[in-house]
């Protein structure tokens, strides 16, 4: 396969820097054409580069180059705040990778988005960068304390547009204390609907259980997103998970469904993952979004840097995987008719987000 890319009009993309660096691949490939890199005189303005083997470099840099020119693109902007709950009971299964990657994707496409983190085991605070030592205000004060979701509230450094409400060790508590509390179940979904910054996407990152946690986040959202992972115990407890969401829909939240379904930790080397997501796609056909997210050492690396992969390493197959992945989430709600929960923004349906500028910092390869 031969591919033409103007080396100069790509460069002069004015995206994030961050998000350029996935072009690094892009340059990693002009370097399998048949001349070595100390040979290749540099390039004039209409120069195309012809030639190009169809080796998995070329590959990837082309998807690099896609994902980049598509989030200049933007995303539709919901009419209403899509509240969209994480949830799996199971441990491990990619729910705070997720949260977090989306989230970003969907800040980079021009959204605003907030992240609540809803475990007391704060990843997601810890993969957005964000301080979540025990004195940090947190969802704790929101939930037990009744403060407001504005005052713990902070902004994702290196992504503009992207919030987090981080989690602290106290939340550990919260499950016991929230009981004798007075509407134990909707204190999350009270303070959402006072705060009163546009948003147009919050994620609640629940914690592996279904205590009054994840009720609380069930109460709050109307959307359930699923992750499931590609592997012999997947399906295992999702009957439970999908019991609790029904008994919530009856009793508390009638706007509550499962709208979709992300398989993570694909392998595509296996046969098991391809049957598990065979199985998960025939019995939610309609919910499984059609990219799955590839196991990846980058993905798993970025929080200990504090970082989304978005931004740890953009040109990365995962980076990529869930750029994709958002953008399916944001385009397959154009045209549904759920009962928005959270702020109504008028006048705004079908308006396409301007790509956000991002932050500049430096990040890791
Ligand atoms: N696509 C992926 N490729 C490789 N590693 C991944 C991927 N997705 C998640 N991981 C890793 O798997 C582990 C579990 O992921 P994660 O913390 O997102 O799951 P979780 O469902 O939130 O877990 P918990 O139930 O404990 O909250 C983490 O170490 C994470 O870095
Ligand atoms: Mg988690």
């Amino acid at each position: 396969m031969v591919f033409h890319v103007k080396r100069r009009s790509l460069l002069s993309d004015s995206l994030d820097s961050r998000l350029r660096r996935g072009l690094g691949l892009f340059r990693a490939a002009t370097v399998a054409a048949p001349v070595s890199r100390e040979t290749l005189t540099p390039m004039q303005d209409s120069e195309t580069i012809d030639q190009i083997d169809d080796t998995p470099i070329a590959r990837a840099a082309q998807a690099a180059v896609q994902a980049i020119g598509r989030a200049g693109q933007g995303l539709p902007r919901p009419a209403a705040t899509r509240v969209i709950v994480v949830a799996n009971q199971k441990g491990g299964v990619g729910k705070t990778t997720t949260t977090v990657n989306m989230a970003a994707s969907l800040a980079m496409h021009g959204l605003r988005v907030l992240v609540v983190d809803l475990d007391p085991q704060g990843n997601a605070s810890t993969a957005l960068g964000i301080d979540h030592h025990a004195e940090v205000p947190s969802i704790y004060d929101v939930l037990v304390e009744g403060k407001p979701l504005a005052d713990v509230v902070q902004p994702v450094r290196d992504v503009e547009g992207l919030f987090c409400v981080p989690a602290t060790i106290d939340l550990a508590g919260a499950e016991i204390e929230l009981v004798s509390l007075v509407a134990r179940e909707s204190r999350l979904q009270r303070a959402i609907a006072a705060y009163e910054q546009p948003l147009d996407y919050i994620l609640i990152d629940c914690p592996p259980s279904l205590g009054l946690l994840t009720v609380n986040a069930l109460v709050a959202g109307q959307e359930v997103l699923i992750p499931i992972q590609c592997e012999y115990y997947a399906l295992e407890g999702l009957g439970q998970l999908l019991r609790n969401v029904e008994l919530v829909r009856a009793h508390l939240n009638p706007a509550l469904h499962v709208s979709t379904i992300l398989l993570t930790m694909y392998d595509a080397r296996t046969r098991l993952a391809a049957q598990v997501a065979e199985e998960v796609r025939t019995h939610f056909q309609r919910e499984v979004l059609s990219t799955a997210i590839p196991r990846s050492v980058r993905i798993s690396e970025a929080p200990s840097y504090g970082q989304t992969v978005l931004t740890y390493d953009p040109g990365s197959t995962g980076a990529l995987s869930y750029l994709e992945a958002a953008r399916e989430l944001a385009l397959r709600a154009v045209g549904r008719n759920g009962s928005p929960v959270g702020q109504q923004r008028d006048g705004q349906q079908g308006h396409v987000a301007p790509a956000a500028q991002h932050g500049t910092t430096e990040g890791h390869q």
